[in-house]
């Protein structure tokens, strides 16, 4: 298995929307690696959220990567938008993209980093005649759609497999995770090859944003192998 650093990537769909910008500064100031952004349509997942308006917004004021996560469907259109907006880590769904190999080679030519993500009943297998072209593969531990929702047990093992992919494969792909990481599941993710947890609910609903992310931080390096 692969062992890389930990990289945390808050989520602020668990923010006060009123108050975005402060919820950017502070996680940046509590040493988050990312930003990650939530983008929903109301088709491909059953909720609603922002959009590129916002996304060029908060990249005014990011002093590190926006990760924005495409839950849409007509990405293959319209993923211009989020790059020109200024996302510098682009993850789009294999379930909603009819030209996956098309879409990756787009986030590419605009400078980009770029991630597919899969739902929790979507094989990993679906990714390998790509994923030697990929810079980072999102496990989605919930259902994608809300923040706060309960993390599903048998991802740990998919990560374990996606991990012996992406060496089977020589692919360098990171492996993020995104739904109900907290300090409880955060090791079961990283001992199984994830490198990069996005936590939303974990960070921005605790009393304490910036001590919940460096506790989050901590139970990842506390790997069980
Ligand atoms: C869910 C989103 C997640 C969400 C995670 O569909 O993609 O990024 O914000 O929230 P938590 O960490 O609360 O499960
Ligand atoms: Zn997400």
């Amino acid at each position: 298995m692969r062992t890389l650093p930990t990289l945390i990537a808050p989520s602020i769909l668990s923010a006060d929307f009123s108050r975005l910008g402060e919820a950017v500064e502070l996680v940046q100031d509590a040493g988050a690696d990312m930003i990650h952004v939530d983008v929903m349509d109301g088709h491909f997942v059953p909720n609603l959220t922002i959009g590129p308006p916002v996304v060029r917004a908060l990249a005014r004021i990011a002093r590190v990567p926006l990760d924005v996560h495409l839950m849409i469907s007509n990405a293959d259109d319209t993923l211009a938008w989020y790059l020109d907006a200024g996302a510098q880590m682009l993850t789009v769904h294999a379930e909603a993209c009819t030209h996956l190999h098309r879409v990756v080679a787009a986030i590419h030519a605009a400078g980009a980093k770029a991630g597919v993500a899969l739902n929790p009943g979507t094989p990993v297998e679906v990714l390998s005649e790509v994923i030697a072209e990929l810079d980072l593969v999102l496990v989605m531990s919930v259902d994608p759609g809300f923040a706060g929702q309960t993390f599903i047990p048998s991802m740990p093992h998919k990560i374990a497999r996606l991990s012996a992919l992406c060496v089977e494969t020589g692919s360098h792909a990171a492996i993020a995770v995104d739904g109900g990481i907290d300090i409880r599941t955060a090791p079961l993710v990283t001992s199984a090859g994830a490198n990069i947890l996005v936590a939303g609910n974990a960070v921005f609903g605790a009393p304490d944003p910036a001590g919940a992310l460096a506790a989050i931080r901590a139970a990842a390096d506390t790997r069980i192998v």
